[in-house]
Order: structure tokens, then sequence, then C-alpha cells
């Protein structure tokens, strides 16, 4: 029986030899679903791994219980340090990047599989579409279970719809609350049953957390502005990510999954900032 989408995802960019503790001790405090990339430029995903690994002999998780997801990313995106031939076509530097990951990972399926970004800031191009048929492959042979793209405008999307028969599980987009969190994509993808995967959500926000109103009605609710913002993007229809360093972060980022915020409040957050 696969896991289920967990409704937190923690995020492993930027944490360097931090990598494998942190990874470790998000699984000790509760995150089942880890988010990581094929991009050493950001990501240690070996140290990923070695989180995993040592949270699997302390007998906290099995490979069973946990959502796992990475990214193939194009070369752009990288630094020297590549997980594939730069000289092998776009559909072989996919298979090459899952085989790595999955080497990194220490497992035979990762649980998504995640187009990092379009190879255009403004469409969708025959290498996205070369990409993206070469991700449906390695689904259709086991070594992940869902598809996912990040980085996507609307545009991007529905250019992917016209050209593929099957979209993606998931979308991952930084989540600008100046644009409505993202309200065109997410709309969309509401439409067409695809989880909304936000991060940044405090990130990119800091004007929110710091809005009165929501640092009221956090205080009203006994909890803090972080987890309101967590708990609004759940409450509208968000797997939201988060990549704290920090373990009581980690403890009140899980807690909001507990929290539920009145319908005006969502509204009240959705609406703040124009
Ligand atoms: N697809 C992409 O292109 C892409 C791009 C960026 C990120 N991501 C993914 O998303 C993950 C999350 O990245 P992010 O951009 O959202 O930023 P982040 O790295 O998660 O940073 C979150 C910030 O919020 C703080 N924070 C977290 N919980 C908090 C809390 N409860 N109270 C106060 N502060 C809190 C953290 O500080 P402390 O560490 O001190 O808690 C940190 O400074 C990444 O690790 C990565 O997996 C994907």
């Amino acid at each position: 029986m696969p896991s289920p989408v967990p409704d937190f995802l923690y995020g492993t960019a930027w944490k360097e030899n931090r990598t494998a503790a942190l990874t470790e001790l998000a699984l000790r405090t509760g995150f089942r679903g880890i988010d990581t990339a094929n991009q050493r430029r950001h990501y240690f995903e070996a140290g990923v791994g070695e989180g995993l690994a040592a949270a699997y002999r302390a007998g906290i998780v099995t490979r069973a219980d946990l959502f796992l997801q990475t990214k193939f990313t194009y070369q752009r995106g990288q630094d020297h340090r590549l997980p594939y031939d730069s000289a092998a076509s776009l559909a072989v530097q996919v298979a090459q990047s899952l085989v790595s990951s999955l080497e990194h990972l220490g497992t035979d399926h990762v649980d998504s599989f995640v187009l990092h970004g379009p190879s255009s800031s403004y469409e969708w191009t025959d290498s996205d579409a070369e990409v993206w048929e070469a991700m449906r492959k390695e689904r259709d042979a086991g070594r992940t279970r869902l598809l996912g793209v990040s980085n996507a405008s609307l545009q991007h999307l529905e250019q992917m719809e016209a050209a593929h028969a099957e979209l993606s599980a998931f979308v991952q987009n930084r989540c600008f609350a100046r644009l409505g969190w993202d309200r065109e994509v997410r709309s969309f993808c509401q439409q067409r049953r695809i989880t909304y995967q936000g991060f940044s959500l405090l990130t990119a926000n800091p004007e929110v957390l710091k809005h009165p109103p929501l640092i009221a009605l956090a205080e009203g609710m006994n909890a803090t502005p972080a987890q309101l913002v967590f708990s609004f993007a759940r409450a509208v229809g968000m797997l939201p990510l988060t990549g704290t360093s920090n373990a009581e972060h980690m403890k009140q980022d899980l807690a909001s999954v507990g929290l539920t915020l009145p319908p005006e409040a969502v509204q009240v957050i959705e609406s703040m900032v124009r």
C-alpha cells in the first residue's frame, strides 16, 4: 500500500552538511514527506539519504511510511556537479538523474518526481515536452509513483495541457501573498485535481507575518503568525512546505495541522495583501 501524500513536506534545500541530521530530526519530529532535488548547487541529496538511513536504523520510520519527492533540474539550474551526462539527450539525462536520486536516497522508487522548472520562463518548450515524456516513462517503469512540475506559470500549465495527454499530479510554486497566493495557478490546479505545493510561504511574505490583524488573530488562537500562514495554506487546499532548521519550529509547523481557522479568517488572509 503506497504511503498517502502527507499534509506537510519537509524541504531539504540549503542545508549542506547539516542535511542528514536535519532530515533525521524532521522524521523524529513527525514529518513524513521529504522534498529534495538532484541539484547539488542547492540540495545535498546524498545527505538526505544518510538522514533517511539513520532514521530507518533507529526504528523511527520505514521507507513505506514516507513520501519522498525529488526533482530533475536542467543544466542551466545546476553547477558543475551534474547528476547526468550533459552531452546525452534530455530523455537520457532524466533517466540518469533519477537513477542517481534513487541511489542517493537508498530506494528503488520515489513517490514524486518533479520537473524543477520549465526551460523557458515564458512558454512550455519542445525541451520540456521531451523531458515530460521521459518522466512519464520513468513513472510507467515504476521508478516514481507520481509526477510534478515546479515554478510553473498559468501559461506553462495551459500549454502543457494542450501538448500532453497527461498533466502532473503536483504543481510546486513559490507562493506570494501579493499575487493572491498564486490564485490563478491554484485555481487551475483545483479544477483539475492537481495538488498545489506551496513553498516560501513565510520567506516570500514577510509583510503578512507583520500584518497586525494576522498577529491579533494568532494571539487569539494561541498560535504564531507562521502557524496561521501554514494553516491558511491548508485551508485553501495547498500542501505546504517548510524548510526550517529549528527543532522548535519543526514542532510548531507540524502543530499547525491541528489548527482550524474560521472561514472569515481564511478570507481575511487570502485578501489581506493586494
Ligand atoms: N521548487 C523550487 O524551485 C524550490 C525553491 C525553493 C524551495 N523549495 C523547497 O521548499 C523548501 C522550503 O523552502 P522555503 O523557501 O519555504 O524556505 P525555508 O528554507 O523553509 O525557510 C523558511 C524560513 O522560515 C523560518 N521558519 C520556519 N518555520 C517557522 C516558524 N514556525 N516560526 C518562525 N520561522 C519559521 C525558517 O527559519 P528557522 O530555520 O530558523 O526555523 C526559515 O528562515 C525547500 O527546502 C525546498 O525543499 C523548492
